[in-house]
């Protein structure tokens, strides 16, 4: 199950990417907005991110006019590893090394078509969970949020 939102700047990257899981059968949870009426995007942030961290998700996708307010709110909940993307190695990269779980895009930074693409890659792209250096810098990435990360 895929989880889906937004703000009223990246609805149209949403409803593009919504078409390509209907055109796939793939499940999603879409968490609005529902209209391009001017809403606050840490709400959408919130509701995804949370869907995710508790496994209710496996990922998610979030766009906003940049991706990246939403991207920074999504990334104060515990467990939440997500990326601002705006090109298809990135949307590969952050799913291998990064293990990023969820994908940010902004509907006035990225065309509809790019947005798909993107959420193509990042959905197949699976974590380079077999490279232990990948692993490693994850769970410093955890260590830091749990207050447990040491520099030395
Ligand atoms: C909304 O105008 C805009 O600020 C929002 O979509 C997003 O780009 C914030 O980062």
């Amino acid at each position: 199950m895929i989880a889906l939102g937004c703000d009223h700047g990246g609805i149209n990257l949403k409803t593009a990417v919504m078409k390509y899981l209907d055109d796939r059968k793939l499940e999603y949870k879409d968490f609005g907005c529902y209209t391009d009426e001017s809403v606050d995007y840490p709400i959408y942030a919130y509701k995804v991110a949370k869907a995710v961290a508790n496994k209710e998700c496996e990922l998610g996708i979030l766009c906003c006019g940049t991706g990246i307010g939403i991207s920074i709110a999504a990334n104060k909940v515990k467990g939440i590893r997500a990326a601002v993307v705006s090109n298809e190695f990135g949307a590969e990269m952050t799913r291998r090394h990064n293990n990023a779980n969820i994908l940010c895009m902004g509907g006035r930074v990225t065309s509809e078509e790019d947005a798909v693409k993107f959420a193509h890659i990042f959905l197949t792209t699976p974590f380079s969970a077999d490279e232990e250096r990948h692993t490693r810098r994850v769970q410093m990435v955890s260590d830091i949020e749990n207050g447990v990360f040491s520099a030395e």
